[in-house]
């Protein structure tokens, strides 16, 4: 991540993930970014002035009265001197004051009187996040402009309880950060398809084949892809993940289904294969429940699915500019790619190594290697959110290039 010395304006608002944004400081900074923070009075029960403040290496920021702040820089001067706003966490209390336009302390002022963008990290209990009110305000927030990374899925601070309102990890905060200020808006205009998930290919109506694939790494590449201004279509099969913000999805749930969705979605300027297609479906699958036979289980006929990615790869006209597949393999990892790559007709293809052990299928962080004309470019292992983002302005640069 690089940020060439961009500024960015970190407002922390009170919650137990405050702490997690003395982390995100540092990660920012690694970057190059200058980072500036601003404490709401709540988020002073949880971090220290004095702590953001020495991270920062100047004062952190308080009080809308405060004398010396307004004689130093002012709010209003807060609110332009700075290239993005990140809050984190972003508390239900913070976001119904900015969807509602309250001014009565620092952040919220800010917030209001900035030209520049917003990328909120909410965190909250999952009964608060999913609060008619708190729904309302994202919807409303989402309408002006602003933009969002997570909440994430997981366990609370509050013993026992989990679901979705764990706020996103500092590194993936800081990716979506630096997808707004690098990449910015570097594929707006372009119209990109993501296939992302596993098929099912029924058995007899409560059967099914399926794999393990759930959907992760496909969903983050379409967010991406929309936080760089594409207009995205996903193409996905049974998940069970939010909707990417920003993205219009196609639920399917076999292969040819898959097919199908995908040619009515085309034409595009870029296809991106993400789904982990079932290769054979059943070639007669039966409309009501098999029962057990004595002894003897009942045979299945398969018969090979349409290949997705080469159909579309190989289309003589209407055939997206750039065609991007994954190859997900347990041995010769880079060998089984770039056979793949050529039997395919693609672009380039994005391999990993899918071996048990790697904790990948499922997991959330991947370890890929791209692989194009070009040759092999090896990634460090990675968040599937930088994963997605890094593949997508990958994306932007070739499109660009090649126009
Ligand atoms: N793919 C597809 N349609 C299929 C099978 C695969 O579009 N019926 C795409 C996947 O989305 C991925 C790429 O092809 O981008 C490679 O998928 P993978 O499962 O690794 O390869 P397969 O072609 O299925 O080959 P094998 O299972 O023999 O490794």
């Amino acid at each position: 991540m690089r940020f060439d010395a961009r500024r960015i304006l970190l407002i922390i608002g009170g919650g137990i993930a405050a702490y997690k944004s003395l982390d995100l400081i540092r990660r920012l900074q690694d970057g190059g970014a200058r980072v500036r923070s601003i404490l709401t009075p709540a988020a002073r029960h949880f971090v220290t002035p004095l702590a953001a403040g020495a991270l920062c290496g100047e004062r952190a920021y308080t009080d809308l009265f405060d004398a010396q702040s307004e004689f130093d820089v002012g709010h209003i001067r807060l609110a332009r001197d700075t290239d993005l706003i990140v809050v984190a966490p972003a508390t239900a209390d913070l976001m119904a004051r900015m969807a509602g336009g309250l001014a009565d302390d620092l952040a919220s002022a800010v917030l209001l009187a900035t030209d520049k963008p917003i990328l909120l990290a909410p965190a909250m209990n999952p009964h608060m996040w999913a609060a008619k009110a708190t729904q309302r305000n994202l919807a409303q927030l989402a309408a002006d402009g602003v933009h969002f990374v997570g909440p994430a899925r997981g366990a609370m601070a509050e013993r026992g309880e989990s679901g979705l309102g764990r706020m996103a990890e500092p590194l993936e905060i800081a990716a979506a950060a630096a997808a707004l200020l690098r990449v910015g808006r570097a594929l707006s205009g372009k119209r990109v398809l993501v296939t992302s998930g596993p098929t099912h290919e029924p058995i007899d109506p409560v059967r099914f084949i399926a794999n393990r694939s759930s959907g992760k790494q496909g969903h983050a590449i379409a967010a991406a892809a929309a936080a760089a201004g594409a207009d995205v279509v996903l193409i996905s099969g049974p998940v069970d993940l939010d909707d990417p913000p920003g993205t219009t999805v196609v639920k399917v749930e076999t292969a040819q289904d898959m097919l199908a969705a995908v040619e009515r979605a085309l034409p595009a300027d870029a296809a991106i294969f993400a789904a982990a297609v079932a290769d054979w479906r059943v070639e007669h699958s039966s409309g009501s429940k098999i029962k057990k036979r004595q002894g003897r289980p009942a045979a299945l006929a398969l018969v090979e699915n349409p290949d997705i990615l080469a159909t579309v790869a190989r289309r003589k006209s209407g055939r997206p500019q750039v065609v991007i597949g994954f190859a997900a393999e347990t041995e010769d990892l880079i060998g089984n790619a770039k056979a793949k790559l050529v039997a395919k007709g693609c672009d380039f293809i994005v391999a990993n190594d899918v071996s048990a052990a790697t904790g990948i299928m499922g997991g959330d962080s991947n370890t890929v290697h791209l692989i194009g004309a070009a040759g092999v470019e090896s990634w460090p292992p990675l968040s599937k959110d930088e994963v997605a983002h890094r593949l997508i302005e990958r994306l932007a640069t070739h499109l660009k290039d090649a126009t």
